[in-house]
């Protein structure tokens, strides 16, 4: 049976992906800080920053995907962005470390990045060969992807998928979203006009899958879905698919005081990323979810 190693692999993204790969017949081993046994899956501990026993289920793997990372959704202070950097950094090393020690590394490596590098891109279109931001998220996944592609690992294929707002039951923002709406708070944020590029989490986990299966693939690719959406429209399908009514718009500093209070970051809501996934398109990569609301009645039923 394949393996595969997901670090960081018991959070949102990773769940998904994990029964994803065992429907696949798959080998499932997930990295992590604190291993439980109720998952359904393998849990072997590590610290996301030194080479420790884990390094044995590497050998030999059908591949890694390093998901690992400090959530992003608080607020973005020094000491945080900080942490978030250094998270990440630290588990590309770990990695990168681990394949001195081992005879078989594993065929391919899949690394999660953010279409957070662009920074706030207002309505300009980005594709993979557009510049890095100047903000601080944009400058960790500068380093994150330097330390990624810099890594010593001549006899493993290297993905890495910047991945936009990813659309799911059981993570990220929309669970958020959508209980905000039902108590009627679902209106557009800021402006409005800022872009969500978003992705049905089927179609991510799949991108990962052909990440790891597909040898032409290789380099950077942005992970998001074929329609990027302006706020407004994405809070009105929302609210559509709730049956909840137009709501007022939350202007950006009743947004900044709200984002005190849940101990967020508001340029979470308030930066514009509009991105294109050219080179998932260029490869064939057929989307499940290509629209909005098909996308949200999926999730929000
Ligand atoms: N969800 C999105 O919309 C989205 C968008 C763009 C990019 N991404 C990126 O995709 C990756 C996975 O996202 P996700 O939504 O699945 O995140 P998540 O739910 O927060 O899971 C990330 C995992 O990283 C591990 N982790 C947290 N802090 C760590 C630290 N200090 N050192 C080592 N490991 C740590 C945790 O595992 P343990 O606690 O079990 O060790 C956690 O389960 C992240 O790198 C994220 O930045 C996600």
């Amino acid at each position: 049976m394949k393996r595969i190693v997901l670090a960081g692999g018991s959070g949102f993204i990773g769940r998904a992906l994990a029964k994803a790969l065992l429907v696949r017949g798959y080998q499932v081993v997930v990295l992590t800080r604190t291993p439980r046994t109720d998952s359904g899956f393998q849990e072997v501990e590590w610290d996301g920053a030194h080479v420790g026993e884990w390094i044995q289920y590497l050998n030999g793997a059908e591949a890694v995907v390093n998901l690992a990372g400090r959530n992003v959704n608080c607020p973005h202070t020094r000491e945080n962005i900080s942490e978030i950097m250094e998270s990440r950094l630290s588990s590309v090393r770990a990695i990168t470390q681990s394949l001195r020690h081992i005879k078989v590394p594993p065929r391919v490596w899949v690394q999660a990045g953010a279409v957070g590098y662009y920074g706030d891109t207002k309505e300009r279109l980005c594709d993979e060969s557009s510049p890095a931001g100047t903000d601080a998220l944009a400058g960790v996944c500068k380093l994150w992807e330097e330390a990624f592609n810099t890594a010593d690992a001549p006899r493993t294929r290297r993905v890495l998928l910047r991945i936009g707002f990813v659309l799911g039951r059981d993570g990220g923002a929309l669970p958020v979203l959508s209980k905000l709406t039902k108590q009627y708070l679902g209106g557009s944020v800021g402006g409005g006009k800022q872009y969500i590029s978003w992705i049905h989490i089927d179609d991510l986990t799949q991108m990962f899958i052909e990440s790891i299966e597909r040898d032409d693939l290789s380099g950077t690719y942005n992970a998001v879905g074929l329609n990027p959406e302006m706020n407004r429209y994405f809070m009105r399908e929302l609210r559509h698919v709730l049956h909840r009514p137009w709501i007022p718009p939350a202007p950006a500093f009743a947004v900044r005081l709200a984002a005190r209070w849940m101990k967020t970051e508001p340029s979470l809501a308030l930066a514009s990323q509009c991105c294109a996934p050219i080179r998932f398109i260029e490869a064939g990569f057929e989307y499940k979810y290509s629209k909005l609301r098909p996308a949200l009645e999926n999730l929000c039923s």
